[in-house]
């Protein structure tokens, strides 16, 4: 595991952007060969989308050969909601880009069988030849996509109930504080689907999640902290700022702070 320690969410962003940028040059897809991303909604990824789309207009990086999985889609919400993910992603990303809308996935939360809905998208991800890099977030909760406390490590896509707190949290950032407008189910890849990934990529900020990067990281893997599956990936980078870091311990910080020009490396020539 590499953990990438920034000291502003905005930095996290840019960071993160750049990582990406660098990853699609290096793997120069192609009609042949397309680089196929996972990727995540919320709050935390803002930032990146942004970075990414202003050195899509520098003339920095195209996503003609890029393939994208979402992660996650409430049920039941229609399609063009303001706070469906297919809306999120479009408003906040694919418009402002050169994906062809043919390459982009996300589950259908409203399809009459959901179920095989979910299983249709496994093998779409699996016909793209697999994630190549799994971009995430994780919710205060320790989850990851929306497989919440409790959830197996082996699962993989199929219908969810939100927990409490992810209810809460979705209401106070996009439902007006209200928990009654949040869908209570959403389609979401399982930690299985994610693990399958060649790389993941989790990005962290805000005290508020500090203590879920810890049972991240710091304590064993377990099904009541979905995330800390990813102990069991050979190839996870994490990308944090200082605040997400108070309740690390302090050898762990000092450890990852002093790997920082290593780290650097990682995006180096990224945009050029
Ligand atoms: P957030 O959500 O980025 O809005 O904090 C992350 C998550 O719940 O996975």
């Amino acid at each position: 595991m590499r953990l990438v320690i920034l000291e502003t969410s905005k930095s996290v962003g840019e960071w993160a952007a750049k990582y990406v940028a660098k990853r699609i040059k290096d793997f120069q897809p192609g009609p042949d060969k397309y680089f196929v991303l996972g990727l995540p909604t919320g709050s935390t990824p803002l930032g990146m989308y942004k970075y990414l789309i202003e050195y899509h207009r520098q003339g920095k990086i195209s996503f003609k050969y890029v393939k994208t999985f979402n992660m996650d889609e409430y049920v039941d919400l229609p399609r063009d909601h303001p706070q469906s993910y297919h809306h999120f992603m479009y408003q906040n990303f694919f418009q402002h880009i050169d994906i062809d809308p043919k390459n982009v996935h996300i589950l259908d939360g409203n399809a009459s069988d959901l179920n095989a809905e979910c299983e249709r998208y496994e093998a779409e991800i699996v016909r793209a030849g697999g994630v190549e890099l799994f971009i995430g977030g994780i919710g205060a909760d320790g989850h990851i996509a929306f497989n919440e406390p409790g959830s197996s490590l082996a699962s993989r896509t199929r219908v969810k109930t939100l927990a409490e707190d992810t209810l809460r949290a979705n209401a106070a950032s996009f439902f007006d504080n209200d928990m009654n407008q949040v869908p209570k189910q959403a389609l979401t890849v399982g930690c299985g689907t994610i693990l399958d990934a060649k790389e993941v990529m989790i990005l962290i900020t805000g005290a508020q999640k500090s203590f879920a990067l810890y049972k991240t990281i710091e304590e064993g893997v377990s099904h009541m902290w979905t995330a800390s599956c990813l102990q069991q990936h050979g190839n996870v980078l994490l990308i944090c700022d200082d605040d997400a870091t108070l309740e690390l311990r302090v050898k762990t910080v000092k450890y990852f702070k002093g790997l920082m020009t290593v780290h650097s490396k990682l995006i180096e020539d990224s945009t050029d």
